[in-house]
């Protein structure tokens, strides 16, 4: 499965994700307007802005969890319809949430195994008759999983209850249980939230190794270095639009992107 094995490489000229004229609103505020961008196959692309921006709304319409009003969508240059979060999930798309959601009170083992699920090929009734189909199928499961834990950096914490890590660990932990699905295109909000420095030099040495598998990353990242150091092409969003879209060099000196966020973002990192 997706440890160690490598994802099928994808035609380069493809995107994995091309997205067109999407936009989102809720009552009186336009989350998203028009936002249209493409992520290449093997890249990791930023997507960054201030509170508000519609980066995380972003990734709920992509994903299937939040209706867009309008856009078209395609994956690896097939059209698809973001309207459910597991028909999403099997056409390739994996994400984290910015808010962490595991299933607190189920062991770090068990979380993976949910994830894992939604390759699982025995159908219900055999789940319910306990064939040999099921068990063998649980045991490769489980064996999946702990390989998933062991490349997160948590095969050690396996059996505790997914509650009782820290906030660093729960959010790798996510991260595991997004992989065990075998994304194409991991999606990732704010995954070093809350991380001190010695976790965010294992979170940005994490994504280097998923990507080495042939994945694609999109990262929603307040942190400018990780950012600026991990991406190949960043997009800006203010206000639900974008306002900018290149590589890190050229990001960081777009004076509209300047004004808009890294201005500020500046100011917070050098605030006492
Ligand atoms: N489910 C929702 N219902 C109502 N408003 C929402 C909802 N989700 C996001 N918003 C609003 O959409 C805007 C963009 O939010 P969000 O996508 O979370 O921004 P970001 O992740 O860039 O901080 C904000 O004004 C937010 O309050
Ligand atoms: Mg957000």
């Amino acid at each position: 499965m997706s440890v160690g094995s490598v994802v099928l490489p994808t035609d380069p000229g493809v995107a994995m994700l091309h997205v067109e004229g999407v936009s989102k609103r809720f009552g009186g505020v336009q989350a998203l307007s028009e936002v249209g961008l493409s992520i290449a196959p093997g890249s990791v692309h930023g997507l960054i802005g201030p509170n508000g921006a519609g980066k995380t709304t972003f990734f709920n319409v992509i994903t299937g969890l939040v209706l867009a009003d309008k856009g078209r969508f395609e994956l690896s240059g097939l059209r698809y319809k973001p309207s459910a979060v597991h028909k999403v999930a099997q056409a390739g798309i994996a994400r984290t949430f910015q808010n962490i959601r595991l299933f607190a009170d189920m062991s770090v083992l068990d979380n993976v195994r949910v994830g894992r699920h939604v390759r699982t090929r025995v159908g219900w009734w055999q789940a319910l008759l306990r064939t040999r189909a099921f068990k063998r199928e649980e045991s490769a499961i489980a064996g999946d999983a702990m390989a998933l834990l062991d490349f997160v950096g948590l095969a050690d914490q396996a059996h505790r209850t997914a509650r009782t890590l820290s906030y660093g660990d729960q959010r790798r932990l996510e991260i595991a249980r997004a992989l065990a699905t075998e994304p194409r295109l991991l999606a990732l909000d704010e995954p070093a939230a809350g991380m001190n420095a010695t976790e965010k030099v294992a979170l940005r040495e994490l994504i280097e190794r998923i990507r080495a598998q042939g994945r694609t990353i999109l990262l929603i990242e307040h942190d400018v270095k990780l950012v600026m150091g991990l991406c190949d092409r960043v997009t800006v969003l203010d206000q639900g639009r974008l306002i900018a879209e290149g590589t890190p060099a050229e990001v960081q000196c777009n004076q509209a992107v300047i004004e808009a966020y890294l201005g500020s973002a500046a100011q917070a990192t050098h605030a006492p």
